[in-house]
């Protein structure tokens, strides 16, 4: 990863690498256990027998084949553009400000690639981040656009570097940007502070913004209107955008409906403040969906054997093409939801998502804006999904809690405590050729500092590496060939 990817999204989104900060990592040793009974029984088990009457599964999406949604159309070229140069969030650093701090922070003038030049409601430019920080990175030399960013540091509280870029602003136009900005990331901070570096916040942070927002008129409510998410926020691998051309719902639990260009503007919560700038900003948002759409995983880099995946594509039809979908012509993908009782890996995303503060999120989406052309509704399920690029997108499972393929297809072997050693996503030798996946060491439970961000708990309430044993029963042999024949999809 370039530093200063790392710095602008510590600005901006609290992703923050850098050791010269004051922060501290209290909290850190919040360690739980997920819960293991059946999802909706333990959905209601901690809100009492009154939740239990009031929330009913019937505003759940059902489990197993989600049903295809017909999508606006849009133009993937302009959708590219937009990406990089739209103010679909208008709200940051001032330019000045921001230059001020790259350049003590490192050499190079350019922006990163993680951030927009944008116009600020004052008419200055601002910095601000884009949908790459969280999915978006480097790799072997190259940026990858749509491979989730699963090194982005969100261990820490991004007020603290917010006030930092406070400290320079100067004038009524740069303060009045700074105070908008800030204001927002110190009513969001406390909800989107993770434990473990790579893991993503961001579906805490749109619960959060959603307390803070009018229904109607999506204004700022500097008082949040509905209770606010969980202080411990469940971790989430970013999802890599290749797959949107396959999958008939976003997000891991196949919540978003209907409309998905709509869906992803839920990104544009964090400073959007009424309908008109949300219908602006809707205007190229199917083109956006049209490039998302049109992107394709990055070829595995490395040697592969191609008579060893042969064999281990025989393997997969047979134990996997009926979730995942077949690559070589038999079951197309099939959009699959499947029941946390089937899969029985970590419920905390799910559970946050389905319980009674998660219905009235959605309910919330789906009577404001958002709701008049997409539909938010989960299920007590994860989505199976498609297998496209997958070298690529380690650690495995929505919580990124197992760190290889090796170890996610044989489950005794998946370590309970890790850390991460990669440093550089654009080093080859920084990926193992042999497991499929970024470098980390095993630790011992219990024997680690704390204090440590790059270590990934799965005893953590959350970050369990539970479930999808499919594939444990396969010989050394099988699994190598399977192996090898990942790499090619
Ligand atoms: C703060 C990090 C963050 C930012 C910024 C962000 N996303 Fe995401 N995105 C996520 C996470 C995490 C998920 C997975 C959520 C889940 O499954 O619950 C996701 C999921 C998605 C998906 C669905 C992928 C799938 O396979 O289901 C799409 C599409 C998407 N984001 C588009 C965007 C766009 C477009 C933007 C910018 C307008 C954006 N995101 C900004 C973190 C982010
Ligand atoms: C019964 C359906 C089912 C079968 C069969 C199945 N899977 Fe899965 N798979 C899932 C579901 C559901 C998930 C998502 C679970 C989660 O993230 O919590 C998943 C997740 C995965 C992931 C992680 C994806 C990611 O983005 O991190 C990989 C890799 C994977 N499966 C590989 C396989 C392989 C290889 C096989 C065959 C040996 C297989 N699966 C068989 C349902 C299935």
């Amino acid at each position: 990863m370039r530093l200063f990817g790392v710095v602008i999204t510590c600005l901006i989104l609290s992703a923050c690498n850098n050791t010269d900060t004051t922060q501290t990592t209290s909290g850190k040793s919040n360690i739980g256990t997920s819960a293991s009974a059946s999802a909706s029984a333990s959905a209601s088990a901690s809100l009492g027998k009154e939740a239990e009457l009031e929330t009913s599964d019937s505003w759940l999406s059902p489990l197993g084949s989600v049903p295809e949604y017909s999508q606006r159309p849009g133009d993937a070229q302009r959708g590219r553009e937009a990406l990089f140069n739209e103010s679909y969030v208008n709200c940051g650093i001032p330019e000045r400000v921001f230059r001020q701090l790259q350049t003590s922070f490192q050499t190079s003038n350019d922006l990163p690639f993680s951030t927009n030049r944008v116009i600020g409601k004052t008419g200055i430019p601002v910095v601000s981040s884009n949908c790459l920080s969280c999915h978006g990175t480097s790799l072997f030399g190259e940026l990858v656009i749509g491979l989730g960013n699963e090194f982005a540091d969100f261990t820490q509280n991004p007020s603290a570097l917010v006030e930092r870029a406070g400290a320079l602003v100067q004038g009524a136009q740069e303060v009045a940007e700074w105070e908008r900005f800030a204001d927002r990331i110190a009513a969001i901070a406390p909800y989107i502070q993770m434990e473990t570096v790579g893991v993503n916040p961001a579906k805490n942070l749109t619960f959060a913004l959603i307390a803070h927002r009018d229904v109607d008129t999506h204004e700022w409510l500097p008082e949040a209107r509905l209770p606010l998410p969980s202080t411990q926020p469940p971790p989430i691998s970013v999802p890599p955008w290749w797959r949107m051309s396959k999958k008939h719902a976003l997000f891991n639990l196949a919540e978003a409906r209907e409309d998905h260009a709509r869906m992803m503007l839920a990104a544009s919560m964090l400073c959007a403040d009424s309908i008109a700038e949300l219908d602006n900003i809707d205007q190229y948002a199917p083109d956006i969906r049209a490039y998302l759409s049109s992107l394709e995983p990055p070829a595995y880099p490395f040697a592969i054997d191609t008579a060893l995946a042969d064999q281990g594509q025989v393997e997969y039809e047979r134990l996997c093409a009926d979730c995942h979908g077949s690559h070589a012509g038999g079951l197309p993908y099939p959009n699959r939801l499947i029941a946390i009782e089937d899969i029985k890996t970590d419920p905390e995303v799910m559970l946050s998502s389905t319980d009674e503060r998660g219905k009235r999120y959605a309910d919330w989406f789906n009577q404001s804006w958002f709701g008049q052309r997409s539909l938010a509704a989960p299920a007590l399920g994860y989505i199976a999904p498609p297998l496209d690029g997958i070298w690529a997108t380690a650690p495995y499972l929505h919580n990124g809690s197992v760190p290889t393929l090796a170890a996610l297809l044989e489950p005794k072997t998946r370590p309970t405590v890790w850390r991460h050693l990669v440093t550089d996503t654009n080093d080859p030798e920084s990926y193992n050729t042999q497991d499929l996946g970024w470098r980390h060491e095993r630790l011992q439970a219990g024997s680690y500092d704390l204090n440590d961000t790059r270590v990934y708990d799965t005893n953590r309430l959350g970050y369990a590496n539970s479930g999808h044993t499919m594939g444990q029963e396969l010989s050394p042999e099988q699994r190598l060939a399977l192996l090898e024949y990942l790499k090619t999809l």
